[in-house]
Parts: C-alpha cells; structure tokens; sequence
C-alpha cells in the first residue's frame, strides 16, 4: 500500500511538473545557439589570453582564484575556446573547477556549398544561394550569422560555390564579391575557397585548350592565383570536380589528374593555397561504378604535389542512406586524403525527412581500413574532411529543424572524429530546444530529452528500412526524392537496375571475386570478411552479394521475408516518431512543434510509398506473398509503376494536405 502511494505521490508530482510548464516560444532560427548566453556576454565574463605554446586553433579554459580563464593558441583559438564554455554552460558542464583543453583534430574543417550564381542550390532544400549572388549587395546579416554557427562548432572553411562550377566565377566582378564575403568570415576564423571550372581559361580568355602541360594554360592559372590573392590574401585554394559527370578535366588532354591537379597546386603554392581534387569519377564503361575511384587513383598515389588532397566521399556510390566506406580510404598511401559528407540530405527525404547523419558519420569514421594494420579507421587515414552543406535562404538555414542537428553533428565531428553520435545527440537537444518555463531540468531531460535523442539515434537506420535495407542502393527517381526501383532507361550505372539486379532467381549487386571483384580493392581481413557470405554483415548484403530470394539469413527467414520486414520495420519506427511527437507537444514551441508535426506525417507517408514501389516491384520477381506479420501494401504497384512525385520549379517534391507525395502519371500516359 506504502509503495502505491509513493507511486501515485510521484506520478501526481510528474502530471503537475509538466502540466504547469509553457513552452518557450522560439522558430528555429537560432539554431543549436537558442540555449547558451549571448557569445559577447560569455566573453566578457572571462580573462583570456594569446599563449603561443598552445596549439593554434587550441584552448585552455580552466578556473583559477575563483576567476575563470581562457587561453588560446590564437584568436581563433580563444573563439572556439568561448563557443565551448558556452557549450558546456549549455549543457550544466561549466561548474567551478572546470578544466577544459582542446584542440581540432584536423586542420581542414569545411564545408561545401553546392551553390549556383543564378542563386539555385544543387540538392539544397532550404531555398536558394545564402549568398544571394545575383542581389547587389551581399547579405551581411545572414553571414555573420552562419560565421558563428560555424565557428561554435570549430568549422574553419567554406568552398562557396558549386562542385559544377560556373567559369565566372573566376571574374573579376565575382572576385571581387567573393572578397567581401570572404572578409566576413575571416571575422570568425573561415577561410574562403571556391570551386573552379577545368575549362576556366577557354571561358574566360579564349586560351584554345585547358591542357595542365600547356605553358600558356600553367600561366593563365598563375596569373588567376594572383588575381585572386590580391583580393583575398588568406585564400584558401580551390575545389575541383574534373573529369565526371560531364566535367571537363586533363584526361580530355590525355592527361592524368595528377597533372591536372599538380598545375593547379603548383599556382597556388607561393600563396600557401591548397587544391582538392575530387575522386568522384566514373566513366559509363566500367563494369562496376564501385570499382573506378580505386581504378583511377590508385596508379596515381605519390605523384601529387603537397598541396593536393584527394576528397574522396565517404563510400564507392555516392551517399546512399548506407555504404561500406570508400576502399580508396585503405590503398592510398603517399597521398594526402579527405573524407566528404553529404550534409544535405539528398538521399534520405530532402528537409522533409528526419534522418540524423551523426550515426551514418560515427560508421564510416570508425570503420577500420586495415591500411597499416588493424586500429586504421577512416578518422585517422584521412587529414582533411568536407561537408556538402544543407543551407539555404531559409531563416532556420536548413529548411526543418531537425535538419540543422547534420550541421552540428559535422561540425562537431569535423572537430573531434571521435565523438560519439550520442553525445552529439544529446548537446543538439539540449542546446537548439529551450526548456519550458516551470519546468525542472529533471523532468525536461526525462521526458523530453531522451526521448527527441532516441528519435534521433533511431532515424538513419528508419531510413535505410524503408528506403533500401540490408545493403540495397539507390534505388531512386529522378530527383533522388522518391523510388524508383523499376527505373532501367539511359546511362546503366544512372539506373536503379543496374544497382539491384533483380530477377526471378533473386536480388542484389554480385561485387565478390567471382563478380566485379569490389571485395579485393578492400584490405584483409575485410576482403575475404565481405566476399563471404557467413561473415558479411547483413546490413551490406545485397551490395556485395547476389542472393535467391529463398536465400536463408541468420534470423532463419528467407530473404524476401526479411526485405519486406525491413521495410516494414521502416514504417513502424517512423510511427512510433510521431507517437512520441504527440506527447512531446506540452514542452515544444508550437511553432517548431506544428513544423515537426507535418514532416513526420510526411515522412510516414513517404515511408509506405516507398515500401509499396519496392516490395511491390520485387515481388513481380520474387512471386512471393508477403509475410502474415506486415502491412498490407497501400497501393498497388500498377498504380506506382513509372510514376514519380510532382515537384516545383526548384525540384522541391509536393505533398496534399494529408502529407501524402503527389503522384504523376509518366509523361508518356499523359493526355496531350
Ligand atoms: C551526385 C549528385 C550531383 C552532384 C554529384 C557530385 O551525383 O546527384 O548533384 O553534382 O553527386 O558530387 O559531384
């Protein structure tokens, strides 16, 4: 009886915790800064210090006499070291005694915006350019905004604008933009650099060829590096995609990207410049897409220059919502390498789908190459990392509030690989969702904390369920908003069934020794642990292996049940995300809580939609029913079947009021 009384005393107290707290109006736009004291305002309550025996970008924070102290290895330092007393007041870590130090992890912490000069974002859904490039002025506010985000979490560099770049950008009207900008960000310790187009000198000056041995062509950069460090003296070096997807590049000039590159670096030497050159290229030919980085780069390790790194993405493909990592990150070994994310969510729902990369990043990162040995992770093969940026015009810059946590959690990781995607998940929370008034720290972490992290930490793995489970890719439409599994007209390796390779006999992308052979291009023991079918790992299967559909997996069931459950799985855990939602609405402005509300009813939507396209399609090969356990399919396939979302005029896709995707007859059924 005692012990019931206590319970009802307890549960009387939570119900009256949470019944008098009131959500703290905010939208969003302070991003993960909502929660902290103003950065001036932390700054002046404390003495710093330049100490040049601590690492450049380094701090020290640490109390002394009762005074709190700060001392950096430089200004940029002594930011980052405020921006983390800042984090940790945030987080109730700041008590007396604190004793804090710190440094960056890698040198090279950027970002890439894939922005146009027409002001589009390729794969942006948070609305057009930040830069605004076609307004006469640049947009001094928004910057100075994105300055101190990026600098809170230790982010040092921006590449401006599109990997597909415009040669004008390289004018003098636009250096002279680029400048302005770039003295803003200077302010927060980010250097600028841009992408560069390879035909630059033939758009810009007429030159008849871009061939890196041609003299004429070697002194047209020279003299643009100069150009350009007369208006930017810290620039930071250019970003190049040459030579894929229909880019130009030196192997147009029978060339290889060595040459190409070492020109380049050879330009922006003098100046302390850097190039990335890009390794996402294939050429249509090759029987595996998989394959060709390696295929390309690894004859070339040890002729780069010292100021080339090679940017590789984080796996073979191209960001699906899961890869096995790069194998190039394990077979270069005189090179310089950079890892690149996708922050943008291009494959996993746009803005529209919550799906928190810290968990997809933490993977790759941890994922041991084997290159000098076991304990060789991903984080300690590369010296540079980049993340393709998720910002817009949007006043939250990112389009959803959840989207925002991918910034952070890159930031932070860019910082520091070795964070845990938990943490990460956790200092997001409690950092962009202010705690309602009346409320105690006790009850806010128990009922709203946990369970936002859980969403969080459960929703990339949704994703790849409802998308493209058990090692299954890109699977995807036109705008790789929505599925497509049918999808094999035009370039193969641009098509889903290429990728899946179903058939009646069963599903999946053969890359073992008696297939394309991808397994080899990785170390032992993974060659061997992936080209096995008892030791790869279920979450790749299909990528790596070709399997009958009544194939057995470790839970006993057959292959085609265990694709409909995952997708299946996707649905629930999606459902649950919106139960969960419905109870946090008390604690929750209602302003980011309606937001959340609608994508997550859009994301279960989209969820069904995809598992309808995918398990309907295949089951025209499988010929199988599905498991008595699952929901039924909501549409048909005939009903799906070369049928894609109607989406705006910037690719946005469109939903009716009920969140459900609007579906378009192909254009070839249309009525004239
Ligand atoms: C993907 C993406 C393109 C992008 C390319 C790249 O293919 O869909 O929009 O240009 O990656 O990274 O270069």
């Amino acid at each position: 009886m005692r012990k019931y009384l206590s319970f009802a005393l307890a549960a009387f107290l939570f119900a009256a915790c949470a019944s008098s707290a009131r959500p703290v109006e905010q939208d969003g736009t302070d991003l993960w800064l909502a929660a902290g004291r103003p950065y001036e305002t932390v700054l002046a309550s404390v003495q710093t210090g330049i100490d040049p025996a601590l690492p450049a970008e380094g701090f020290h924070i640490y109390d002394k006499d009762g005074k709190r102290f700060i001392q950096a290895g430089s200004e940029a330092g002594l930011r980052y070291g405020v921006y983390a007393l800042q984090r940790a007041e945030a987080l109730g870590q700041a008590g007396p005694g604190m004793d804090l130090q710190e440094k960056p992890f890698y040198d090279i912490r950027l970002l890439n915006h894939w922005d146009n000069l027409d002001d589009t974002v390729e794969r942006g859904y948070a609305g057009l350019s930040m830069w605004e490039w076609t307004a006469t002025e640049i947009p001094e506010a928004r910057i100075r905004h994105y300055g101190e985000l990026c600098a809170s979490i230790g982010l040092n560099g921006s590449v401006l604008n599109n990997v597909n770049s415009n040669p004008l950008v390289l004018d003098a009207e636009h250096i002279a933009r680029v400048a302005k900008i770039a003295d803003i960000l200077r302010e927060y310790g980010i250097k600028t650099y841009l992408s560069i187009k390879w035909t630059s000198p033939i758009a810009l000056s007429g030159l008849k060829s871009g061939d890196p041995l041609d003299p004429k062509v070697r002194q047209w950069w020279k003299d643009k590096a100069a150009e350009i460090y007369a208006a930017i003296p810290d620039f930071g070096g250019f970003l190049v995609k040459a030579n894929s997807e229909g880019q130009a590049g030196p192997q147009d000039y029978g060339r290889t990207h060595a040459d190409g590159a070492n020109m380049l670096a050879e330009a922006l030497a003098p100046y302390g410049g850097i190039v990335m050159w890009r390794a996402f290229v294939y050429a249509p030919t090759s029987p595996d897409r998989a394959n060709q980085a390696v295929e390309e780069f690894l004859p070339l390790d040890g002729q780069f220059a010292d100021n080339v790194i090679i940017q590789i993405k984080n796996g073979p493909v191209d960001f699906q919502p899961r890869e096995p990592f790069s194998p190039l990150f394990g077979r270069l070994k005189k090179t310089k390498m950079m890892v690149e994310f996708q922050v943008t969510q291009e494959y996993l729902g746009f803005s529209n789908h919550l799906a928190f990369h810290g968990t997809t990043w933490e993977e790759c990162l941890d994922s041991d190459t084997y290159r000098d040995g076991e304990g060789s992770t991903v984080a300690k093969m590369v010296t540079a990392i980049a993340g393709v940026a998720n910002t817009g015009q949007d006043p939250n810059f990112c389009g959803y509030v959840f989207a925002q946590a991918n910034w952070y959690a890159y930031g932070r990781l860019a910082w520091n690989p070795e964070l845990s995607a938990e943490q990460i998940a956790d200092e997001w929370v409690r950092q962009t969702f202010l705690k309602p008034e009346g409320m105690k720290d006790k009850a806010f972490e128990k009922k709203f904390v946990e369970p936002v992290k859980d969403i969080l930490m459960a929703s990339r793995e949704a994703v790849v369920d409802y998308e493209m489970p058990l090692g299954l890719h890109h699977l995807f439409g036109g705008t790789h908003y929505g599925p497509a599994p049918w999808e094999r007209l035009g370039r193969p390796d641009w098509t889903p069934a290429y990728y899946h390779k179903a058939d009646s006999a069963g599903i999946g992308f053969d890359r073992t020794r008696d297939g394309s052979g991808n397994v080899d291009q990785y170390n032992e023991p993974l060659a061997s642990t992936f080209n096995d079918l008892e030791t790869c790992p279920e979450n790749l299967l299909l990528w790596f292996h070709h399997l009958p559909w009544d194939y057995k997996l470790s839970s006993g069931k057959a292959l085609w049940d265990e694709i409909c459950l995952h997708y299946d799985q996707g649905i629930q855990t999606v459902e649950g995300f919106r139960k969960t939602w419905q109870e946090l609405k008390p604690y929750v402005s209602p302003a980011l809580w309606a937001e959340t509300d609608r994508k997550l009813t859009i994301q279960a939507s989209d969820a069904r939609w995809w598992r309808d396209a995918c398990v309907g399609y295949f089951q025209t090969f499988s010929g199988r029913p599905l498991p008595a356990d699952v929901e039924p399919l909501r549409t048909p396939i005939d009903s799906l079947i070369y049928r894609s979302i109607q989406s705006d005029r910037l690719g946005m896709p469109q939903h009716d009021e009920a969140g459900d995707p609007i579906i378009m007859m192909p254009r070839r059924f249309r009525r004239p």
